[in-house]
């Protein structure tokens, strides 16, 4: 792999005029890519009022999202957002936000996270039941919005536990999916004051009063009645600030509960929905996954010991995320002025950092058009800086351990069970609306794939919590509604 790639442009770079906006408005990150090939690593647009500045170079990224980050601020693209989440760490900044972060930590370390892991195979069991009931009907499934309602519900539930049933569950996940909708018409019109009325503002707010009161509910119930629950509620109520022992307020954690199911499900699903895209599109390596997940798992459930052996299930995800990066664009404001390189850059600039053209820079990845796992193949130097899911530097994603458990957990247990082929006639490309996601709904045939046991037919949760596979004819329903 090739790892040189000092960054282009000590001289101030031509910056691109209005004449670039179809060109932008019809495609943004292949748009951005372009402008890499076209112009280099920092490239200007002056779009009238709006002055932007792309980065696209890795050493930049560091500089702007790790070392001197604390010049880089979130923006305004956040005030839309806080309507939902308040102050919670997605848009909070300053002393807030470190404060907030410090707590949340230990929350989200990978072995509090090892509790959340049977929640969420008991929520995927579910839908792998529903998926085979379909299979037998011979009806195909719309895997982008199973992979939102599958996200959604693992999102509520390690959230809640055992505290929340599943009529709940979906009628929570459904209120946040329609607040999250609504919000984002006020963010596309950021330009528009909120004294101007809109479609869809009281619906917004009846849908958060709604969420609003069953999350106060849940806190008030565990404040009285404490639990050993190994839920994420449960670690945002304990956590504690080291140096002053204070608790977070419920306003808080209400906050958090809403800045987590905003950040933690819609991404999630995306990487999903393009996994199995990319499965359909590559025989070669459906075929390897299969032959791992046969060979680690042998008809088992995944458990955190077998995740850690299923490197090809993790390589295949990664390179997902490389390819297409749900956050394909991470959006700064200058708050002072500083210099990128040899470029000065103004106060009040926004940068705008982009996954997407970082993750194809041709310097630091060879043939980046190329589908190709075995780039994270153990022993492998991914270039640092240059591979961004998840963010870099303090503010990086505080769920990346959640999601990538999540997200292995999803695919092993789905692709164990099921081969997935896209229908005929369906060319996907990506879009952007707020994610990088497939330009339409993935209509997919499900074919039931042969279980390695000869006589096991499905996965059944024990009295324990535990699974065994059983077969069909003792089959019952445990987890159903
Ligand atoms: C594939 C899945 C995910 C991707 C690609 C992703 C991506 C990101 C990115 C790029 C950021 C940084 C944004 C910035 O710097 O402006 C971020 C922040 C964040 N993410 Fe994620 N995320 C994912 C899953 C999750 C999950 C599952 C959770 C929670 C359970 C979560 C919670 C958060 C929070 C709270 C922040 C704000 C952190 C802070 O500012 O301190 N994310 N995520």
């Amino acid at each position: 792999m090739m790892v040189n790639g000092t960054p282009q442009h000590t001289r101030r770079p031509r910056p691109y005029g209005l004449r670039v906006l179809p060109r932008l408005a019809k495609n943004p990150p292949e748009f951005f890519l372009e402008t890499l090939h076209e112009r280099g690593d920092l490239v200007e647009l002056n779009l009238g009022p709006a002055r932007l500045l792309l980065v696209h170079h890795p050493d930049h990224v560091r500089h702007v999202l790790q070392e001197n980050w604390r010049t880089y601020g979130k923006g305004s693209m956040w005030v839309a957002i806080r309507k939902l989440v308040g102050n919670g760490l997605l848009g909070s900044e300053g002393q807030h936000w470190l404060q907030q972060r410090r707590l949340m930590q230990p929350a989200f370390h990978r072995q509090k996270l090892a509790a959340l892991a049977s929640t969420m195979t008991t929520t995927i069991a579910a839908m792998l039941d529903d998926w085979n009931s379909a299979a037998r009907a011979d009806k195909p499934v719309e895997v982008a919005q199973a992979m939102a309602d599958l996200t959604m519900q693992i999102i509520v539930r390690t959230m809640f536990g055992a505290s929340i049933d599943s009529a709940e569950t979906r009628d929570l996940g459904q209120a946040f999916a329609r607040a999250l909708r609504l919000m984002n018409v006020r963010m596309w019109t950021f330009f528009l004051p909120d004294s101007i009325p809109l479609p869809g503002d009281r619906a917004f707010r009846e849908a958060i009063n709604h969420i609003d009161s069953a999350v106060y509910r849940f806190i008030t119930q565990r404040r009285q009645n404490p639990t050993t629950e190994n839920d994420l509620l449960n670690l945002l109520l304990e956590a504690r600030d080291e140096e002053t022992g204070a608790h977070m307020t419920d306003q808080q954690v209400r906050d958090e509960v809403f800045t987590i199911f905003l950040a933690g499900h819609e991404t999630t699903a995306t990487v999903m929905s393009w996994v199995w895209y990319v499965l359909d599109q590559y025989p070669d390596v459906q075929r390897r996954l299969h032959a791992e997940l046969d060979s680690v798992l042998v008809g088992r459930l995944p458990t955190l010991e077998s995740l850690s052996r299923l490197n090809y299930t993790r390589m295949l995800i990664e390179e997902t995320m490389r390819f297409y990066p749900p956050s394909w664009m991470i959006p700064r404001s200058v708050e002072a002025d500083d210099t990128i390189g040899a470029l000065p850059v103004k106060k009040g600039t926004t940068v705008l950092i982009s996954p997407y053209v970082v993750h194809r820079h041709p310097d630091f990845w060879e043939n980046p058009a190329t589908f190709d796992p075995e780039r994270f193949a153990a022993g492998q130097n991914v270039p640092r800086h240059a591979y961004i899911p998840f963010g870099e530097g303090p503010r990086l994603c505080i769920g990346n351990n959640f999601a990538m458990m999540e997200m292995q957990l999803i695919l092993a247990m789905v692709a164990q069970a099921f081969r997935l082929s896209l229908q005929p006639g369906i060319n996907i490309r990506p879009t952007t609306m707020p994610v990088l996601r497939p330009n339409q709904p993935l209509h997919m045939n499900l074919q039931v794939r042969t279980r390695p046991v000869s006589n096991a037919t499905w996965l059944m949760a024990t009295e324990t919590g535990e699974y065994q596979l059983v077969p069909e004819h003792e089959r019952i329903d445990t987890d159903r509604d």
